[in-house]
């Protein structure tokens, strides 16, 4: 919010109500008012996008894990378990596994933003650095992701009638 509320109510109801409780005034000055540069374009909703993609990812993952077993050897069955019987499971797993893809996809568009239009120069440094760190902390988070549903037959590559009937460690595998 910028100063004071430039917001003035017509009906003397609203009037009363905006000199004991201020919030529409709020509202208006920090949503209709708020002063923008004239240089933003559509580029710039990338980082609301952003944030409701990444509230959107936390949500589903916290759904997801109600139903996943961290288990070599069960953790390819609980997803199969997500899949055919947890009701909208696999649509839940289908937002998570292609909002993943789709929050990269979003936060290049953002960093590309910021390379074009230069938000990365003095003395926006160390919000560029705390992007980067962002960055960093997203791909770690979609490496494990990406890892959990990891049965032994994805893990080994091999075609068994079923993923827990042989243990999971790579040297055990029979290949043929
Ligand atoms: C989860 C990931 C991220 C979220 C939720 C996020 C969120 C936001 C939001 C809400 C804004 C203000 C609106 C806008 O300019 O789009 C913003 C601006 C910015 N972000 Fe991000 N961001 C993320 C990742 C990153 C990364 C990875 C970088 C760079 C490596 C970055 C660099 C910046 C910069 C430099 C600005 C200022 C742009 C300007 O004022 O011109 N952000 N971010």
């Amino acid at each position: 919010m910028q100063g004071h509320s430039t917001y003035e109510p017509k009906p003397g109801v609203a009037k009363w109500f905006e000199d004991r409780l201020p919030i529409v005034g709020l509202i208006h000055s920090s949503a209709v008012a708020y002063p923008v540069p004239r240089n933003l374009n559509y580029l710039w909703t990338f980082g609301g996008i952003l944030t409701f993609m990444l509230v959107a990812q936390i949500l589903t993952g916290v759904v997801l894990v109600m139903h996943y077993t961290p288990h070599a050897s069960l953790a390819f069955e609980s997803v199969e378990k997500i899949m055919r019987d947890v009701n909208y499971g696999w649509l839940l797993r289908y937002l998570h596994a292609n909002g993943a893809s789709m929050f990269f996809i979003a936060v290049y568009i953002h960093i590309f933003r910021g390379m074009y239009y230069g938000s990365y120069k003095a003395p926006r440094e160390i919000l560029w650095i705390l992007g980067v760190l962002i960055f960093l902390l997203m791909m770690a988070t979609a490496f494990m992701g990406y890892v959990l549903p990891w049965g032994s037959d994805v893990v080994l590559g091999r075609d068994r009638p079923s993923p827990t009937c042989s243990p999971p460690f790579p040297w055990s595998a029979r290949r043929w």
